[in-house]
């Protein structure tokens, strides 16, 4: 938004697009933005007018649409000018220009929104505004929030409502997790946003630093030790606790991510949950919500001194090591507005409708390739479980080799972070085409094996850049455990049962942490580990797929053999190779397999071998006879398997480092294999 600052159109739009480019390695799947005045072909020449312009793919097209000829008079000069623009990666409807941002109220785009996030009660919101004659175009979550701002804009009591007060009433009927900025006809030049469990950020760039470089920002509200101190007479209202600007140009850049907006300026403000952020005549105003007791916390103004690039990776390397950190944040997306931790109950809203039909099915198939092949390996044991059905897990290529019989009454999973994977989306016809009910588990939305499949779950890990999947399992590995429990929700002698797990899942966000806080321990083991030749990660039980998953992250992106073992079949050939300079990594847990885990143990150091040992924490009987321990906290056993692959998932990321490679982007591999 630019307050008294001349710019053209055109550059408003350079501005915006250039945003989004930035943000493209977020994911992107398709495009939009809304600004003031109307497109050419509109009949109305109201200025006061938004237009929206929305296309699927990438940045770039939607770029190519705003210079069509009859798009806007791009050569206008405007002085104050509220832009604003989406790069979307789906999560409710498929990528269509309809589902893509910014959404609108109705036709005359009186409220556009974008929204970064999931909105959880969306479906009663549509259902409330359906009924009072409000009309849907897309099938996001999203197009609640202006439709939602209207109904509160036309019930107003008053014309003296504000825009901020408009959308903190919106919000306080919002669930889930949100980033959002909102624009409207109704308040033109004003700009107000707000978050809750999604980032925002605010950029400032003032008059000063529009005119030179080099002159300092100079605030209203002043900066003491990069805090900003409280100054009543500077805030216009009473619970306003940031103010910036006094009337004079300046610049401001709302974005969920500082490298939208670094290349303007490195002075930005972090929003908590809950602020709402005004800006209004030039000025930048931040207030909690009114209903909030207590002292108003103050927003400090920032100066980054990130380069673009590390921006995008946050402080980490590589996409990987970012996509592993991660995890305490991506798991909850998984859950999110899943499990009930009140009531203990999980649902899967895209299997409600056919859950029934699972519970009468012969049998469960469970079909993968890679690391989604390994998450069905993890969580078979506790879907047989909570089901009392047979689960088969299958490769989706051998299970095509084979022409594995498939009955109109078994129900097949297709397990697939890209939903693009040749093979899965092959087996997945083949089972279609022998009557089965088809289940997907992406983590993309409108993806192949979305739209073919019956009925599916989106695991919501958020775009997994790196070619080696990190986040994607974990949150695999959650979506197909809340089906087991949302499977077992009548079973009477299960409840104790499930009561453990759902309590797993509650905590498991911070068990994650600390299993991060080990990083520097793991970096050690690396050091001494990178310059073998060979290594054998073994285990069993809920262990088993950890030691599949492990062998495989080490071998696509450190190049080294690596190959996970069955503890229970080491001594049927597997024991051949340990010597004292075979390194081995054994996972042993105090679960069902613990004696039998600590038996392979025993074989191993019979045999010189120094094991590395991933362990419960406390457990002194196992680390004595460990070369080097690795200790977890510990969980419900069918759980525990979240935790023990990350471990895994760092060593090879710090092997893949010490030996020079490229983490993102190894060698041979690619993302998304769509070739059989
Ligand atoms: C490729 C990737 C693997 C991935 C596998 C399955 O081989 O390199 O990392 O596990 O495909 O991909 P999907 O998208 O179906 O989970």
């Amino acid at each position: 938004l630019n307050y008294r600052v001349t710019r053209t159109r055109r550059e408003i739009f350079e501005t915006l697009v250039n945003g989004l480019l930035r943000l493209e390695y977020r994911g992107y799947d398709s495009a939009g933005v809304a600004v003031d005045g109307p497109k050419k072909t509109d009949t109305d020449n109201n200025k006061n007018t938004t237009c929206i312009f929305k296309t699927k793919g990438k940045v770039k097209a939607l770029d190519e649409e705003l210079y069509k000829k009859d798009s806007l008079d791009l050569d206008e000069e405007l002085n104050i000018h509220f832009g604003i623009a989406h790069t979307r990666w789906a999560t409710h409807g498929e990528p269509s220009p309809v589902n893509s941002h910014p959404h609108r109220s109705d036709k005359e785009n009186e409220f556009v929104v974008v929204h970064n996030g999931i909105i959880t009660n969306y479906k009663e919101l549509k259902a409330y505004l359906i009924n009072k004659g409000y009309e849907f175009e897309s099938e996001t979550d999203t197009e609640v929030i202006p439709k939602l701002t209207k109904y509160v804009y036309d019930n107003r009591e008053n014309d003296s409502i504000t825009f901020s007060t408009l959308v903190e009433r919106v919000i306080l009927q919002l669930e889930g997790a949100f980033a959002l900025v909102f624009k409207s006809r109704h308040f033109p030049s004003e700009a107000v946003s707000t978050r809750r469990g999604s980032p925002l950020l605010i950029g400032v760039r003032s008059e000063q630093e529009l005119t030179t470089d080099n002159i300092p920002i100079q605030y209203n509200a002043k900066l003491k030790d990069g805090v900003e101190e409280k100054n009543s007479h500077n805030r216009p209202d009473s619970n306003a606790i940031t103010s910036v600007g006094d009337g004079r140009p300046v610049e401001y850049y709302f974005a969920s991510d500082a490298s939208a907006i670094i290349e303007h300026t490195n002075k930005v403000l972090y929003l908590e949950d809950n602020d709402l952020a005004v800006v209004t005549g030039g000025k930048l105003s931040i207030h909690r919500l009114s209903h909030e007791v207590g002292e108003n916390p103050v927003r400090a103004i920032q100066t980054l001194q990130m380069e673009l690039q590390q921006i995008m990776k946050g402080n980490f390397d590589a996409f990987m090591q970012k996509e592993i950190f991660e995890q305490p944040e991506s798991v909850v997306n998984t859950m999110r507005g899943r499990i009930c931790f009140d009531t203990n109950t999980v649902i899967l809203g895209g299997l409600k409708d056919h859950l029934k039909e699972i519970k009468r099915c012969r049998r469960l198939i469970v079909i993968g390739c890679g690391t989604s092949f390994h998450a069905a390996v993890a969580t078979r044991q506790i879907l047989e479980e909570l089901t009392e059905l047979s689960v088969m897990v299958e490769l989706a290529s051998d299970f095509l080799d084979r022409n594995t019989p498939v009955f109109r009454d078994d129900v097949c999973f297709f397990i697939s972070q890209s939903g693009e994977t040749a093979d899965t989306l092959m087996a997945l016809r083949y089972c279609k085409g022998q009557g089965a009910l088809t289940v997907g588990i992406t983590n993309t939305v409108g993806s192949s094996i979305c739209r073919e499949t019956d009925c599916g779950v989106h695991v919501n890990a958020g775009p997994e850049i790196g070619v080696a999947s990190t986040k994607a399992y974990t949150s695999q590995f959650v979506a197909l455990t809340m089906f087991g429990l949302m499977m077992s929700e009548d079973r009477l002698s299960l409840q104790q049962r499930r009561l453990e797990i759902i309590e797993g899942f509650r905590v498991l966000p911070d068990l994650i942490k600390k299993v991060l806080a080990l990083d520097d321990k793991i970096k050690i083991i690396a050091d001494e580990l990178y310059e073998q030749k060979s290594l054998l990660v073994m285990g069993r039980g809920f262990h088993y797929a950890t030691c599949l998953e492990g062998a495989l992250k080490i071998k696509e992106i450190t190049y080294m053999h690596s190959e996970g073992i069955l503890a229970g079949e080491l001594k049927h050939g597997p024991l051949a190779l340990i010597d004292k300079d075979m390194p081995v990594i054994m996972i042993i847990m105090r679960d069902a397999c613990y004696t039998k885990c600590q038996n392979a143990l025993q074989q191993v150091t019979a045999r010189s071998g120094r094991p590395i040992i991933l362990c419960c924490q406390d457990d002194p009987e196992i680390s004595q006879m460990a070369y080097h321990t690795i200790e977890l906290p510990h969980t419900v056993d069918c759980l525990q398997g979240i935790l023990s692959v990350i471990p895994l998932q760092l060593l090879s990321f710090h092997l893949a480092v010490l030996r020079g490679y490229d983490v993102d982007f190894p060698r041979n591999l690619a993302k998304s294999v769509t070739v059989e």
